[in-house]
């Protein structure tokens, strides 16, 4: 109280500041009159009222606003809890968009690239049917290539979709060419088949004019009705495949038995490959009371390489003379049937 009193500074009317003395009565009262002692007391015990509530209010005050602070306090570290909790939860929203941001930028950098690939197609199309026939017949002339896939037909010059022929694995294949599409682009090139082409067409149908009766040498042919290619020499009996690829092979023959005689008898026409056998037409008599004839017939499906050597030859037959295989020069007249021809030749390793 007293360190409050001491504080105190008033103003007079004047305006001049005027120190309050403290309420010390020993010190003051030899200096003061009765009358106005009583005023100073009446102003200090006054003045002392009014100090001792004030500071009480004051203190009061104080605690309030203590009490007031804390709660304060209590408040923002309950504010500062839930920005916590708040910054945390803002914190994993910001990194899953963050995350999301990413891929779709990523997704975007594909999608680019793809564009400029499909860009640079384009403006190699474009580039590709520009400038007149001719400059495009030239273009195809100074890069002659063949062709195995669509991009090489465009590549040669073409320009217009449609189908077109391209080298295969082992055969010439026939493809659709989309040019309105990237060479990206799954319908760019779409398989049709397989065009059926040969280097050289190889066809042979032979036949006998006379009988043969020697085993194990092959069967010659004296009458050739087609030898497209000359692959089958009449004369060694022997065909020799001038490609790799599949063959078809028939022969039909007479086999011719003399009788009467109670035996059985047998002729038997092999076919080889490269002194493989590869299969046996067989025919049989017994007991027969004359001459008969029986007909021998093999067909074969072959795939074979180049150089591979086919020919048919008598396997077995009855001794004797009584067993063989007939034909007669009658001109009109033909009992043995060679016949062979490429199906398909395969083109791999040749382009
Ligand atoms: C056909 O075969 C015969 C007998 O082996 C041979 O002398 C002839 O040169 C061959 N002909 C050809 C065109 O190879
Ligand atoms: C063979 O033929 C003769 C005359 O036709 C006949 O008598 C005989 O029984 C035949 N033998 C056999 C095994 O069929
Ligand atoms: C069979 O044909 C060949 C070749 O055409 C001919 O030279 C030969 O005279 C013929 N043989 C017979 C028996 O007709």
């Amino acid at each position: 109280m007293i360190l409050l009193r001491e504080k105190i500074d008033e103003v007079d009317t004047t305006g001049q500041s005027v120190r309050i003395t403290p309420c010390s009565t020993e010190t003051m009262a030899p200096y003061l009159n009765p009358l106005l002692m009583a005023a100073v007391v009446w102003v200090c015990l006054s003045a002392g009222a009014i100090a001792e509530s004030t500071v009480e209010q004051q203190l009061q005050q104080l605690k309030d606003n203590y009490v007031e602070m804390q709660q304060l306090l209590a408040e923002k570290d309950r504010r500062l809890d839930a920005l916590e909790r708040e910054n945390v939860k803002s914190k994993k929203t910001l990194e899953a968009q963050v995350t999301r941001l990413e891929a779709k930028t990523r997704r975007m950098e594909i999608e680019a690239i793809e564009q400029k690939s499909q860009l640079t197609a384009l403006q190699q199309q474009n580039a590709l049917r520009s400038g007149t026939r001719a400059e495009i017949a030239t273009r195809q002339a100074t890069t002659p290539i063949i062709p195995r896939s669509c991009a090489n037909v465009q590549c040669n010059g073409n320009t217009v979709s449609g189908l077109y022929p391209i080298m295969g694995t082992s055969s010439v294949e026939m493809v659709f060419c989309d040019f309105t599409k990237a060479t990206t682009d799954a319908n760019f090139q779409r398989r049709i088949g397989y065009v059926d082409v040969k280097t050289a067409p190889v066809y042979f149908y032979v036949q006998k004019n006379n009988s043969f009766a020697t085993a194990y040498v092959p069967i010659p042919f004296e009458v050739a009705r087609v030898n497209i290619g000359g692959a089958m020499n009449l004369t060694s009996g022997t065909f020799t495949a001038p490609r790799a690829g599949t063959y078809f092979f028939s022969y039909t023959g007479d086999a011719r038995f003399v009788g009467p005689s109670t035996n059985i008898m047998a002729v038997l026409v092999e076919m080889l490959l490269n002194g493989q056998r590869v299969g046996t037409a067989r025919v049989t008599e017994s007991n027969t009371s004359g001459s008969v004839h029986s007909q021998m017939s093999m067909q074969s499906t072959l795939t074979l390489k180049a150089g591979d050597r086919i020919w048919l030859q008598i396997g077995f037959m009855t001794a004797g003379g009584v067993a063989y295989v007939y034909d007669n020069p009658n001109a009109d007249q033909r009992f043995n049937h060679f016949t062979g021809w490429l199906v398909e030749e395969n083109f791999a390793g040749l382009f």
